[in-house]
């Protein structure tokens, strides 16, 4: 029988007590299906506080980067977070040192990925990562190993807990912005940084990874197009609702005949569709693949449990020897990435202006869209809030919300179209534009 697997986990937050509690739990369950897992050294900023989980025969590190270097270990949990510091020096030192690693960590891999799989690829070690991308849902596997028979045309889907959570919040309990960001603190689905969650990098981080797994291309974060959450308003999911639409914070990466288009944006998509049911701190992918079609996989994408669930998936791997490339594909064979620019964008959008409430004002906006050959697929013009005043000159100073939706058209075509009504001066402050996905 072969010895355990033995284990070192650093970073004892929400997630790394969920996985020593598992890890426990599932200890017999483990050794049943092969090689058996123990815990054998831990790693936390912390040591003297009350996690609720049995570390009491572990040995314990304060510094990481001796645990990742440790003689002890065969394999290195790293869920310390962050996409440089000490949660990288940690990984590598377990790399060069010759320990499998499995992180959590989608900051470090969006940033370094490549660099780490070419590690792993020199030292003959795993890098497993499922846990970085949508919580507990098995999406890296399946991409990597279940739909190898497919050419995978687009991956997309709500990446982020946080910001569902949020959206949904608002739009049903009529709740404020920061008091939804609050709950979702208090109940550890966000980020140590929050902005990460709201401004759409962490869905980001999530889709770069996904793109490479997808297309079989070189991990590129920095070619994604990325807009957050915090610029909608009540107004905005009100007038979604009566539109037909939900909002919500999508990634998307497509090959289209430019390249691979990769954004991150709030999104309306219709309220009938499947994605717009995905409600909370659920996370869904979507993949379109030539062979076996559309499918979708829908499942809790943040807390402990969750995410734990799929850090213990990638150990019982490395436990039965069960690794291959990180990215699917031997480094050399990673294609570069062919970034189609955002400008190239195409598609509906949703257009909320504040404009001053005199004649000509929205004939005037209508005329800047048509000459762009933009054509509008609905227009609303809400009444001003308060009494009606009969004095045209009274009327003129107050804005009042004109929010129209447009048939498909560019990105570039669009944001010039809303450059010229911004200095026919009808309007009071930046126009708020939302795309729209119907599929
Ligand atoms: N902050 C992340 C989320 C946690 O809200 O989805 C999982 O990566």
């Amino acid at each position: 029988m072969d010895q355990p697997l033995r284990v070192g986990v650093a970073g004892l937050g929400t997630v790394g007590a969920s996985v020593v509690r598992i890890l426990s739990r599932r200890e017999n369950a483990l050794g049943r299906a092969g090689r058996g897992v123990r815990l054998v050294a831990v790693s936390s900023r912390t040591r003297n506080r009350d996690r609720g989980i049995d570390i009491e025969r572990c040995a314990w590190f304060d510094d990481p980067v001796a645990l990742a270097r440790s003689s002890e270990l065969d394999c290195f949990v790293e869920l310390i977070g962050g996409s440089d510091g000490v949660a990288k020096a940690a990984v590598e030192a377990a790399l060069e040192s010759g320990k499998h690693v499995v992180t959590a960590n989608k900051a470090l891999l969006a940033a370094h990925g490549l660099d780490l799989a070419r590690l792993a690829e020199k030292n003959g070690v795993a890098l497993a990562f499922e846990a970085s991308a949508a919580g507990g849902i098995p999406i890296v596997k399946t991409l990597r190993e279940a739909l190898a028979g497919n050419e995978i045309t687009r991956v997309s889907g709500i990446l982020n807990g946080t910001c569902n959570y949020i959206l949904s919040r608002m739009e049903h309990e009529g709740l404020s912005f920061e008091d939804c960001l609050a709950d979702a603190q208090r109940l550890g689905y966000a980020e140590a940084d929050p902005t990460f969650d709201v401004g759409g990098f962490d869905t980001a981080h999530k889709l770069s990874i996904l793109a490479s797994l997808a297309f079989g291309t070189e991990i590129d974060a920095d070619a994604i197009y990325v807009e957050g959450i915090s610029s909608i308003t009540p107004l905005d999911l009100k007038m979604a609702d009566d539109l037909g639409f939900r909002i919500k914070l999508l990634g998307v990466a497509e090959r289209n005949k430019s390249g691979i288009e990769q954004r991150v944006h709030p999104t309306m998509v219709p309220k009938d569709s499947a994605i717009a049911q995905v409600m909370g701190v659920t996370n869904a992918v979507t993949i379109d693949a030539d062979a076996v079609g559309e499918i979708t996989l829908v499942g809790p994408g943040a807390g402990g449990d969750a995410t734990a669930s799929a850090v213990v998936a990638d150990i019982a791997d490395v436990a039965r020897g069960r690794f291959g490339a990180p990215f699917g594909l031997p480094i050399a064979r990673l294609e570069k990435m062919k970034r189609a620019p955002m400008q190239r964008h195409e598609g509906g959008y949703y257009v909320r202006l504040s404009v001053l409430d005199r004649p000509g004002a929205a004939a005037a906006i209508a005329t800047r869209l048509a000459q762009a050959d933009i054509s509008l697929e609905s227009i609303v013009q809400r009444r001003a809030e308060g009494p009606v005043h009969d004095d045209p000159e009274q009327r003129s100073l107050r804005a009042v919300p004109v929010v129209l939706t447009t048939y498909a058209t560019s990105e570039t075509a669009i944001r010039a179209a809303l450059d010229k009504v911004s200095a026919d001066g009808h309007i009071t402050e930046p126009p708020q534009l939302i795309r729209i996905e119907r599929e």
